[in-house]
């Protein structure tokens, strides 16, 4: 940053987008990061309060898809949603934001292979999950994970991060009458996966 006030014009172009691009990053993190902070304090206060509306799955996980493709361009994220769906009982804006903090998760930790989403009908339920091939996580963590400033693993050399997405997610899904926890091995004795349980709206 400093480099690219003082250098100026006088910076290769290749230079100045790199600089740029981390600039970039490290802002967006930042966002996110206070976004996270912002959610985590309504829930403990206790003030959050998620619309009941109608809600589509089909579009909420293409919206969040869209913004993760985003913020990870290079990943490719593949997913499969059921025709028959029933329409749940929910928040759009806060399950948009319980996914996009699963695909986040997905991105950071699910190494290189595709990540998928999936929503089915269950009975009268509706089931979402978002799962990667990445290292997994040990049976003794499954629920940890869901803890707040809970992170797996050794400070140095981790992906950033806080600690605080799957509470949030946890808080979100539950204030809206669902259920959520992890599964892991996932697939092929690798990977994660995030299984989200809401009511649908057939009886
Ligand atoms: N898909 C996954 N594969 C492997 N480990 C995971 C996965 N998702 C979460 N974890 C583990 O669970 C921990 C908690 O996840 P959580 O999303 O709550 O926090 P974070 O990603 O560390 O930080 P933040 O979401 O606040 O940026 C992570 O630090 C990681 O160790
Ligand atoms: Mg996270």
């Amino acid at each position: 940053m400093t480099g690219l006030r003082q250098l100026g014009d006088r910076m290769t172009a290749e230079n100045r987008d790199d600089l740029l691009q981390s600039i970039e990053e490290e802002s967006g993190r930042m966002s996110r990061f206070v976004a996270n902070l912002l959610d985590m304090t309504r829930i403990e206060a206790g003030t959050l309060k998620p619309k009941l509306d109608w809600v589509d799955v089909s579009d909420v996980v293409q919206a969040a898809v869209e913004r993760t493709r985003n913020h990870a361009p290079g990943r490719l994220i593949e997913t499969g949603i059921a025709a028959d769906l029933p329409l749940i009982r929910g928040d759009s804006v806060l399950i948009g934001q319980v996914l996009f903090n699963l695909l986040d998760n997905a991105v950071k930790y699910g190494g290189d292979e595709p990540i998928n989403v999936y929503a089915r009908r269950d009975g009268k339920d509706v089931v979402i999950s978002v799962t990667d091939l990445g290292k997994g996580i040990p049976p003794e963590d499954l629920d940890r994970i869901f803890e707040k400033f809970y992170r797996r693993g050794k400070p140095d050399g981790r992906a950033p991060g806080t600690g605080l997405g799957l509470s949030i997610a946890r808080g979100f899904v539950e204030a809206m009458g669902g259920k959520i926890h992890a599964e892991s091995p996932a697939l092929r004795k690798r990977g994660t996966r995030i299984v989200m349980r809401f009511p649908g709206s057939e009886k």
